[in-house]
């Protein structure tokens, strides 16, 4: 393992790469990010926004939680979406999880973990809900099973807010899309639940003005 002190010295040798290959890309990073994109991810170190998209720092705005979760009550999450819709105007927003999600997996079982049980409780319940659906699977199965449904909860919640609502009724282009990353491969999958207009919002979620 590097020691912080090896940590310093890689951030001096990658800036003075960085710079090497594009002269004053730090200066013009320093005035402005105009990012197009925003990742909403699972916490895991395995599974780093930038790097398995091949985007370069100031081009995706990025929010990391275990399990990739959007919750309603999470004011770090909504204060992040909406600063990057509204201020940002990034057009897409991409809820992406991962297989083998350790989050998923301790809402999947019925064991106690700490505080993190309170966090991924909303996983458990829909696991619960959906449980009828997981007959005949593997436990693997099931696991990832729970990891795609999870993701388009999540673009659902996501897409239930104020924030993106008030986005699509202004006619601004956002869209938001699911997909799962595979570990073992390094490979994308969509899962194409992306939803563009509030016409992809069920009816009891979607704002409107009050009678
Ligand atoms: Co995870």
């Amino acid at each position: 393992m590097p020691t912080p002190q090896q940590l310093l010295e890689n951030n001096k040798a990658w800036a003075k790469q960085r710079e090497q290959q594009s002269p004053g890309f730090f200066a013009k990073l320093n005035e402005q990010q105009t990012p197009k994109y925003m990742w909403i991810g699972c916490s895991d170190s395995r599974v780093p926004a930038n790097e398995i998209v091949g985007l370069a720092p100031g081009e995706i705005f990025v929010q990391r939680n275990i399990a990739n979760q959007v919750h309603h009550t999470d004011l770090n999450c909504l204060s992040g979406v909406q600063f990057a819709v509204d201020v940002l105007k990034v057009e897409h927003i991409i809820v992406t999880g991962h297989y083998n999600c350790g989050g998923v997996q301790a809402a999947i079982t019925s064991q106690h973990f700490g505080i993190v049980d309170n966090w991924i409780r909303g996983i458990r319940d829909h696991f619960h809900q959906q449980q009828e659906s997981f007959i005949g699977l593997s436990l693997e199965e099931t696991a990832d099973r729970m990891v795609e449904l999870n993701v388009i909860k999540q673009v659902e919640n996501l897409s239930h807010t104020r924030i993106v609502q008030k986005a699509w009724e202004e006619g601004r282009p956002l869209e938001i899309h699911g997909w799962v990353y595979r570990l073992s491969t390094g490979i994308i999958k969509d899962l194409d639940v992306s939803r563009k207009h509030a016409d992809d919002i069920e009816p009891v979620y979607r704002s409107v003005p009050r009678l």
